[in-house]
C-alpha cells in the first residue's frame, strides 16, 4: 500500500487537486486582534470555501494565521469523499486534544462535507469539537461563534437551494498571485451511486455569471493571469437571468464571457462530466486561445456494466465517442485527465481489464486513481455489497496507476522538441535557479530562471521530461 501511495504522490506531485491533503491558512496582514487558523482538506472547492470563510470572518474582526498556537479559533474544513479523508480529520482532532486541555479558551469548529455528513453526531463522537457548520451555513458563522463563546455547542448544517456566496470576495489564502480558483456553482444533482457529495453539498445551483466575470476581472487587475472555474459538474452550469429563458447562460456562454475579459488571462475549468460536455463547449475552447486545451473528464470505470451500477449515465462506447469528439475538434494535443475507481461493487477481472483497455484507448495525460471506499447512506451502500477485498482493490489500483504512469510519460515525451507557452507560477520545488509554470495542457514545465518572473508568459523549448514534469529552456518571451 505504501508503494501505491507513494506512486500516487508522484502523479499528484505538481498538481494541487490533491483530494486528501490539508492546506493551512496563511498569516494575513491585518490589524485584527482575533486570530483564526483554518486547515482545509479535500478538493479545490473546499479550499475555495475556506477563502470565503476567511472573508466572512474578517468582517467580524478575525485575521488568519499560520500558527495554530496563537489562534483563538481553529477551523478544520473537512472532506468526506473516502473513509481515509475522514480518518485524517479524526486523527488531526486527536492531536489537538493536548492543546485544548492547555488552552481551554480555544474554540474548535469543523466545517465542510464531513460536518454536513455527521451533523450533531460529530459533537458526540469528538468531544473536542465546539461547532459543526455545513457548507451552506458559513454566513451564520459569526452567530455560531458567539454561541460557542457563551459556552454552548453550536451547529448549523442546513443546506440551501440558493446560496452561492456570489457577493463575497474570497481572501486568497495560499496564493501564488498568478493563478486563482473561482467557484461557479455549488452542489451536485448527479447521484453517482458511490458518491457522498450530493448529500454533503446539496442541490446543484449556479452562480450569477456577472459576479463570476467581476471576480475574474478583479483578479486580472490585481495581476492574476489564470483563473480556473470550479464546480462538481461545470458543464451543467445554467443561469436563468431575470428575463427568463431568453437570457439563459450556459457553460459555453460563461466560458466565452470569462475568456473575453482579456486575452492575457488564461481560463481553465474543472470538473467536466462526460454526459454533459457539449460540442458547444469544445468549439468555444477552440475559438479562444486563452481557454486552455485541457479537459478533466473522469471516467470512473471502463466497464459499461460497472458504469451502470455507478449510475454514471453513460457507457464505455459513449465515453469513447466523447474522447473522439474532443480529439476531432481540439486535436491530439488537447490534454485529457481521468479519475478512476478500482474495486467497485461486483467488479470482475474482466471489468478491470475494460478499465485498463479504456486507458489504452484514451492515453490520458494524468490521472487520479482511488480504491473504492464505501460511504454510508449512498445508493451503493444501500443497494450493493462492497464485496471486493482490499487486497484486490489495491492490486487493481496499482495496475491502473502503473498504466497511467506509462501513459503520462509517453504523452510528456510527445512534448519534447516543441516550444510551449508557459505561465510562470514561481520557483520550481527543487531550486530557486529554476522557475515553473504550466503549459496549455496543464503540464508542469521547469526551466532556468534567467530574468523571468512570476506572471510572465515564456516560450520554453522542452528538451527532457519525467512522467510528472517537462524540462526545458526559454527561447523567447512572448509579448502579450
Ligand atoms: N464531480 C466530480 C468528482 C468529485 S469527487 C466528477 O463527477 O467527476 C472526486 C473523485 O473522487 C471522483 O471522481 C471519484 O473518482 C472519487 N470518489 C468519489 N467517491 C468515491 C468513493 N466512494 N470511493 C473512492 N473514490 C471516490
Ligand atoms: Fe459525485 Fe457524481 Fe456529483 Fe461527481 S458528478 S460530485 S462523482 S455525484
Ligand atoms: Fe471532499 Fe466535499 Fe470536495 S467530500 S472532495 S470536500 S466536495
Amino acid at each position: 500500500m505504501s508503494l501505491v501511495t507513494s506512486r500516487l504522490e508522484i502523479l499528484k506531485e505538481e498538481d494541487k487537486k490533491d483530494l486528501d491533503v490539508a492546506r493551512i491558512s496563511v498569516d494575513e496582514e491585518s490589524d485584527a486582534k482575533r486570530k483564526l487558523y483554518i486547515e482545509s482538506y479535500g478538493c479545490q472547492m473546499n479550499f475555495a470555501d475556506s477563502e470565503i470563510v476567511a472573508s466572512i470572518l474578517r468582517e467580524n474582526g478575525f485575521a488568519t494565521t499560520s500558527k495554530i498556537e496563537e489562534a483563538e479559533l481553529i477551523l478544520l474544513n473537512t472532506c468526506a469523499i473516502r473513509e481515509n479523508a475522514e480518518q485524517k480529520v479524526r486523527n488531526r482532532l486527536q492531536h489537538l486534544v493536548p492543546m485544548k486541555k492547555k488552552r481551554q479558551q480555544v474554540k474548535i469548529g469543523v466545517l465542510g462535507c464531513m460536518a454536513e455528513r455527521l451533523k450533531t453526531k460529530f459533537l458526540e463522537e469528538e468531544k473536542i469539537v465546539d461547532m459543526v457548520v455545513g457548507p451552506d451555513a458559513y454566513r451564520d458563522l459569526p452567530n455560531l461563534i458567539n454561541e460557542v463563546e457563551d459556552g454552548q455547542k453550536a451547529v448549523n448544517v442546513f443546506l440551501s437551494r440558493e446560496e452561492t456566496y456570489a457577493d463575497i470576495t474570497p481572501i486568497r489564502l495560499d496564493s501564488n498571485g498568478v493563478t486563482a480558483f473561482i467557484s461557479i456553482m455549488r452542489g451536485c444533482d448527479n447521484m453517482c451511486s458511490f458518491c457522498v457529495v450530493p448529500y454533503t453539498r446539496g442541490r446543484e445551483r449556479s452562480r450569477d455569471p456577472f459576479s463570476i466575470v467581476k471576480e475574474a476581472t478583479e483578479l486580472y487587475e490585481q495581476g492574476y493571469r489564470e483563473v480556473t472555474l470550479l464546480g462538481q459538474n461545470v458543464d451543467s452550469y445554467k443561469w436563468k437571468g431575470v428575463n427568463g429563458e431568453l437570457s439563459t447562460t450556459n457553460f459555453a456562454n460563461l466560458l466565452e464571457m470569462v475568456a473575453l475579459i482579456n486575452p492575457d488571462l488564461r481560463v481553465r475549468f474543472s470538473t467536466s462530466h462526460p454526459k454533459d460536455i457539449t460540442d458547444d463547449v469544445l468549439y468555444t475552447m477552440k475559438k479562444y486561445d486563452n481557454i486552455c486545451k485541457y479537459i478533466h473528464l473522469p471516467a470512473q470505470s471502463g466497464s459499461s456494466r460497472i458504469l451502470e451500477l455507478m449510475n454514471r449515465t453513460y457507457d464505455r462506447e459513449w465515453y469513447m465517442g466523447k474522447i473522439d469528439r474532443i480529439r476531432e475538434i481540439l486535436g491530439e494535443d488537447c490534454g485529457i485527465s481521468q479519475d478512476m475507481i478500482t474495486g467497485f461493487c461486483t467488479e470482475t477481472e474482466e471489468d478491470h481489464q475494460d478499465t485498463l483497455s479504456l486507458m489504452d484507448y484514451v492515453k490520458y495525460d494524468y490521472g487520479y486513481m482511488f480504491a473504492y471506499s464505501e460511504r454510508p447512506n449512498t445508493p451503493a451502500a444501500k443497494k450493493l455489497t462492497d464485496d471486493i477485498p482490499n487486497e484486490i482493490k489495491n492490486r487493481r489500483l496499482t495496475e491502473v496507476i502503473n498504466k497511467q504512469q506509462s501513459h503520462s510519460l509517453s504523452r510528456n515525451q510527445m512534448a519534447i522538441g516543441k516550444v510551449h507557452k508557459i505561465l510562470v507560477e514561481g520557483f520550481s520545488k527543487r531550486s530557486t535557479e529554476h522557475l515553473c509554470g504550466r503549459n496549455d495542457q496543464n503540464k508542469m514545465v521547469v526551466f532556468p530562471k534567467e530574468n523571468f518572473q512570476k506572471g510572465d508568459y515564456v516560450n520554453v523549448l522542452v528538451t527532457e521530461c519525467t512522467a510528472a514534469t517537462l524540462i526545458g529552456k526559454a527561447v523567447a518571451e512572448v509579448l502579450v
